[in-house]
């Protein structure tokens, strides 16, 4: 099983960024608990903040990988590119956010992601990526 954990802009200052909504805990360390957790998965990990890099890395992964955990972050709400993109690939995609995104600001309730994924989880922390993982099991 190969699974690869997709970030996009800002989330590479997990542990710095408004943790208050976000966390503490930085994503690298949280992503080596994950591998210790899920041995058997080959797991892997991306984060960028630019568009396009993330577009490709779907298109690398996407017709390959079993499955791809996308936090899109802002540009969630933004990007056609990163929602056809889901929808051109084969790879089941499921979107996931570490805040309840329907709690906050009228602009994050609309994801151009959603439409073409396996399924959603938002509001339960970086929990999220574990069931996102569970899910694919
Ligand atoms: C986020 C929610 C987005 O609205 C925001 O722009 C992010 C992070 C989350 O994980 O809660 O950067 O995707």
């Amino acid at each position: 099983m190969k699974l690869i954990i997709i970030n996009g802009p800002n989330l590479n200052l997990l542990g710095k960024r408004e943790p208050e909504i976000y966390g503490s805990a930085s994503f690298d360390d949280f992503f080596k608990e994950l591998q210790l957790q899920f041995k058997t998965i080959e797991l892997s990990y991306y984060q960028s903040n630019i568009e396009g890099e993330i577009i490709d890395k779907l298109h690398e992964v996407g017709f390959d990988y079993d499955g791809v955990i996308l936090n899109a972050a802002a540009y969630t709400h933004t990007s056609v590119g990163i929602g056809d993109a889901v929808k051109g690939i084969e790879t089941p995609v499921v979107e996931v956010h570490i805040s309840n995104i329907h709690a906050r600001e009228e602009y994050r309730h609309k994801s151009y992601i959603a439409p073409n994924a396996k399924g959603v989880l938002f509001g339960f922390g970086l929990k999220g990526y574990e069931l996102a993982i569970q899910s694919f099991l």
